[in-house]
């Protein structure tokens, strides 16, 4: 029964979409668990490009079934675009398993995402603007609309009421919108129903059954550990939980049936919204680090923020996901610098840290603490094996393998699925 868990260590985009692809050909299904179409995860195939908001991706991989659990919240105008998109490429999404129970992103939803950021001014949290966290606060306040309501109109016209009677209040008494119209939005989401009714199944049965008949499951998570709800850098996180639990609410699955959880790290480390980033970078190594590595937003297309590798916060993703394993990714990137600089712990007021501080003034004024590791200068692309690796940058891996708490069972050289250096392997 092993089921695997694959998710973000640090602040996302950490290349969970080419990890996921790769294992995407050996395993049965692939599960998205939290999260939506905040999301963009990239994979490269051969010549070919794509980026996945809210489907898996193991869609790519034809002989996989791709499942968006009850945790995840589905766009569904975002869902059919991609779906056809993907269509129009060649690929087969017919398997596609979507949760009765998983919640709808309505427009109201997104209305409010981007009015409550405008008003928050400086302090904003730099969402997506997907409404993510509208739709999840819904969710928790008992008022939000779920995929299976597409099939009850009286009853979605009710929920959509019930939904909007407070949310209507607010847009235009606090932020001097106009009202929304529940019968337009119900007229919207009716419009949806037939085409994405297909795909609508009893996922949490499915994937136990499965589970029972020995077949591989593997939950891809979106964003990452520092983004999660209860575990990241709150209030600067996303509104659901990537960390491995989250695999178990989010696709009914008991924590007992979970054999691997796998840790996608880059090797150095970026960040997109704002929030505290203990290693960001302002001079010309972080300008380097987001050219060279291409950190440019899959979703929302802004520059993300780049800093060295955090060796506090791997430890902290070790701990707070129980990981097995870690997935180095992006060590291509690092080649060409003389010296590198790892942040093994934080200075906090005058004090060493080791481990991350619970509480968030601390962390708003940790600054690193490096050890200088020396770099390398040969072209990595097309290492296969670790011994293919110049000693400098066998050595930078094995120091962050050290310091982080799990052994690294693969290496990421490139973005292409064959990129990849596999030490142990996951299966
Ligand atoms: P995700 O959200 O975690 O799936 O990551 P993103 O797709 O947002 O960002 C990761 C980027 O790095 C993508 O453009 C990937 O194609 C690319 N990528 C993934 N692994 C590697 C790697 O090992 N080396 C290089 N150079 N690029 C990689
Ligand atoms: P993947 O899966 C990086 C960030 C946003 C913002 C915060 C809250 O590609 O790694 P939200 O729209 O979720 O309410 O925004 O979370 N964020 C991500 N950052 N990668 C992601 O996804 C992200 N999804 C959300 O930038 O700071
Ligand atoms: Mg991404």
């Amino acid at each position: 029964m092993p089921a695997l868990v694959l998710l973000g260590a640090q602040w996302g985009d950490e290349g969970k979409g080419k990890a996921t692809d790769l294992l995407g050909g050996s395993v049965d299904y692939v599960v998205r668990y939290q999260g939506g179409n905040n999301a963009g995860h990239t994979v490269v195939v051969g010549d070919q490009k794509y980026a996945l908001h809210l489907l898996p991706s193991g869609i790519l991989s034809p002989g996989c079934t791709p499942v968006i659990g009850n945790g995840v919240v589905v766009d569904p105008s975002v869902l059919l675009s991609e779906l056809s998109g993907l269509n129009e490429r060649g690929v087969d999404t017919s398997k596609l398993l979507i949760s009765g129970n998983a919640h709808i992103i309505t427009p109201y939803n997104v209305t409010v995402d981007k009015v409550t950021e405008r008003f928050l001014g400086k302090r904003k949290i730099g969402t997506t603007g997907r409404g993510i966290g509208p739709t999840y606060a819904d969710k928790i306040n008992r008022v939000g609309i779920r995929v299976q309501d597409l099939y009850d109109e009286s009853i979605l016209q009710q929920k959509v009421e019930a939904a909007l009677d407070a949310k209507n209040q607010i847009l235009t008494k606090l932020y001097n919108r106009r009202a929304i119209a529940a019968d337009q939005v119900v007229e919207e989401l009716l419009g949806y129903a037939e085409k994405i009714r297909p795909y609508v199944a009893d996922t949490v049965l499915i994937l136990n059954q499965a589970l029972e008949d020995d077949k591989v499951v593997l939950f891809e998570g979106g964003q990452g550990t520092l983004l999660d709800i209860d575990h990241g850098t709150y209030p600067f996180v996303t509104s659901s939980n990537p960390t491995a639990g989250g695999a178990c609410t989010g696709a009914g699955v008991g924590p007992t049936k979970i054999s691997r959880v796998i840790g996608i790290l880059k090797a150095y480390t970026t960040r997109v919204g704002s929030g505290p980033f203990p290693t960001e970078l302002f001079d010309e190594d972080g300008e380097a680090l987001r050219r060279i590595g291409g950190e440019r937003g899959v979703t929302t297309g802004r520059d993300r923020r780049c800093g060295w590798f955090d060796a506090v916060i791997a430890r902290y993703a070790t701990r707070v996901n129980g990981l097995t394993d870690f997935f180095l990714t992006k060590l291509d990137v690092l080649t060409g610098w003389e010296e590198i600089p790892v942040c093994v712990a934080y200075e906090i007021d005058g004090k060493r840290v080791e481990e991350l501080p619970y509480s968030q003034t601390d962390f708003h004024h940790a600054k690193p603490v490096y050890e200088t590791l020396p770099g390398w200068s040969e072209d990595i692309t097309s290492a296969k094996s670790f011994s293919d690796l110049p000693k400098n940058a066998q050595n930078y891996v094995k120091a962050l393998e050290e310091m982080s708490g799990a052994p690294i069972s693969a290496i990421g050289v490139g973005p292409g699925r064959d990129e990849t250096i596999e030490i142990n392997s996951f299966l």
